[in-house]
């Protein structure tokens, strides 16, 4: 019977092939003890020399680390083992036999590994991250389409910067300059007032100089937009959809968890609601912890949302940011001119931002005002500003960063490792 490690629980005691590839290998002169992996897991092969004769377990020994081979045995139920369940060896064929694979059992350096992230994908870690990821996406679908959000696909050609002019990929349009998609929020918010409730999820490009732990160039973001809702809301679907993607990482991803290390008991205590401050307390707890350099008006960096996640033992909202921080469409406070209706979430642990979102203007001569002064030109925005032409609602949306979500639920401290080929300040290979 062929199957796979995840389903070899269904064939205990009986004769199996797998397709697999050698991860490791250790052996004696009588036994030896093939790590075999093929995606859906790992298993344990034991070659036993006085069973499978001289030949098979000769070539046993040679083999390689990362051939490939069809692996036939008896499956065996195990209580030692991680997957419940070990194989004994019968017979194998290997497909390709791998030479020299560069990354073997030893340390090895971060920019050797990125330069052979086409390889690297296939260890223990990093397929745990990349399930992890998938998990998140899945989750991501199941919310969104439970409650009656229909996915939207926004363009990645572009000719208009919803967060700002200086972080833009330019390009050609044939005789038109162009710039890929910073965030699909403007036609998201198009599509809200079309469908009542959607979600983007798509590649986003950021032109940032920036090399941190939690920036990329190429990033993947959800944005779900809601028309007839408003700031309160907007933070209650947050929360809601956040807390469902830490259960859902718990419920489906105890294995990966455990091979990443991760503090399970950190992630059960996601659950809605999440603590709001406002970004004047937040100011005013800085102050208190020491941070004296900052003054009303300045952007929080990292140092920052570290200190006040610390604050907090769940996700928290940073609230009401100074206009002057944020982008052209973000709604003003109705008390107050000088703050806007929006909300960054700050991840526990030094995760940092992983959504920002508002409430968005929806008064026609409000926003063609902030157009012009974000010297943004009215001829690109005037399909956005129809939208305040034609039946204009409040509402509110979100983005929320896929790579720093995963980087935070699995535990992994850089966002490199949570991209199958990231794209940072300087690598475009592989
Ligand atoms: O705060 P940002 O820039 O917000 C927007 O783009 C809005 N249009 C979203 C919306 O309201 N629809 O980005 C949103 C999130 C951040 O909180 C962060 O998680 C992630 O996207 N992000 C990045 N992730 C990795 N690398 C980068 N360079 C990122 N820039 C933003
Ligand atoms: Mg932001």
């Amino acid at each position: 019977m062929k199957t796979t490690i995840s389903k070899i629980g269904l064939y205990a005691g009986q004769e199996v092939t797998l397709g697999a590839w050698l991860a490791n290998k250790r052996s004696s002169g009588k036994i030896a003890f093939l790590q075999l992996r093929d995606g859906t897991g790992f298993i344990q092969g034991v070659v036993v020399k006085a069973d499978v004769g001289e030949d098979v377990f000769a070539a046993a020994k040679n083999l390689t680390q990362e051939s490939s081979l069809y692996v036939t045995g008896i499956v065996q139920t195990d209580e030692r083992s991680p997957s419940g369940f070990e194989l004994t060896v019968t017979g194998f064929n290997v497909i390709s036999e791998s030479k020299d694979y560069p990354i073997t059992p030893k340390e090895h350096g971060t920019e050797f590994l990125m330069d052979n992230r086409h390889l690297w994908l296939r260890s223990k870690r990093q397929q745990a991250v990349m399930k992890i990821r998938d998990q998140i996406i899945h989750a991501t679908y199941e919310f969104f389409h439970e409650h009656d959000f229909s996915k939207l696909d926004s363009p990645i050609l572009t000719g208009s910067s919803p967060e700002g002019t200086s972080e833009l990929f330019a390009t050609k349009y044939f005789d038109e300059d162009a710039f890929l998609s910073q965030s699909g929020q403007l036609y998201a918010e198009a599509g809200a007032m079309a469908l009542g409730r959607v979600f983007t999820f798509g590649p986003t490009f950021r032109a940032e100089k920036s090399k941190t732990r939690r920036h990329l160039i190429e990033f993947w973001m959800i944005e779900p937009e809601m028309a007839f809702v408003e700031f309160d809301e907007n933070l209650e679907w947050q929360e809601k959809y956040v807390s469902h993607l830490a259960a859902s990482v718990l419920k489906h991803n105890q294995i990966e968890l455990k091979t990443l290390g991760r503090d399970t008991a950190k992630l059960e205590a996601i659950a809605a609601p999440f603590p709001r401050i406002t970004y004047d307390d937040a100011l005013t707890l800085l102050h208190e912890k020491g941070f004296d350099d900052i003054t009303w008006g300045d952007d929080f960096g990292s140092p920052h949302e570290t200190a006040i996640a610390e604050h907090f033992d769940k996700p928290v909202f940073i609230t009401h940011y100074p206009t002057s921080l944020k982008p052209f469409y973000m709604q003003p406070d109705a008390n107050r001119d000088d703050v806007v209706l929006c909300a960054d979430l700050i991840a526990p642990e030094g995760y940092g931002e992983i959504i920002g979102g508002s409430e968005r203007i929806h008064d026609y001569d409000l926003l063609k005002k902030r157009i012009a002064e974000h010297n943004l030109s009215e001829e690109t925005y005037e399909w956005y500003l129809d939208l305040r032409k034609y039946g204009s609602v409040p509402h509110s949306g979100f983005g929320l960063g896929l790579e720093r979500t995963v980087a935070w639920l699995s535990g992994v401290e850089h966002v490199r490792e949570t991209i199958p080929f990231p794209r940072l300040l300087n690598r475009l290979y592989p």
